[in-house]
């Protein structure tokens, strides 16, 4: 599946967001080897803390299905209508990643209009994980 196609999922997913306090939603598409593709939005909650990155609601859907194994993510949010042009993943959604992700997996930033290829030793270097290669 290609960049784009990866991002629409993700832009889609993410009109679904549930950020009423910061107004910020954040759409994902996970991508499995298994050709699946999980998608993930921010779930936020009036206490605050228990709030979820939509990162990790994607890992998670995914893992609880049994999934292990991951070549990319598609990662948009802002608080406008469109995506801004780049969210980072969040440190704890980057340990996250870690835990399931090799340094070379994909994570693709902007919208539907540019995307921006990273990896995951790129933004998480030197990462505790039981995966580092
Ligand atoms: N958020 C994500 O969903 N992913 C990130 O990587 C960064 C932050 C969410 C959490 C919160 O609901 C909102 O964006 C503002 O921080």
């Amino acid at each position: 599946m290609d960049d784009k196609t990866l991002m629409e999922i993700a832009e889609k997913a993410r009109k679904i967001a549930y950020a009423p306090y910061s107004e910020f939603k954040v759409g994902c598409a996970l991508l499995a080897k298994s050709g699946k593709v999980y998608t993930g939005i921010n779930i936020e909650n009036a206490s605050y803390s228990p709030t979820n990155c939509a990162e990790r609601t994607a890992f998670f859907k995914a893992v609880s299905e049994g999934e292990h194994e991951f070549d990319a993510i598609a990662i948009c949010g802002g608080k406008g209508k469109k995506a801004d042009e780049v969210c980072a993943p969040c440190g704890v959604c980057r340990q996250v990643m870690a835990e399931f992700c090799k340094g070379d997996f994909l994570i693709i930033l902007g919208n539907t209009d540019k995307t921006y290829r990273h990896t995951l030793s790129e933004l998480l270097p030197l990462s505790f994980s039981l995966n580092r290669e």
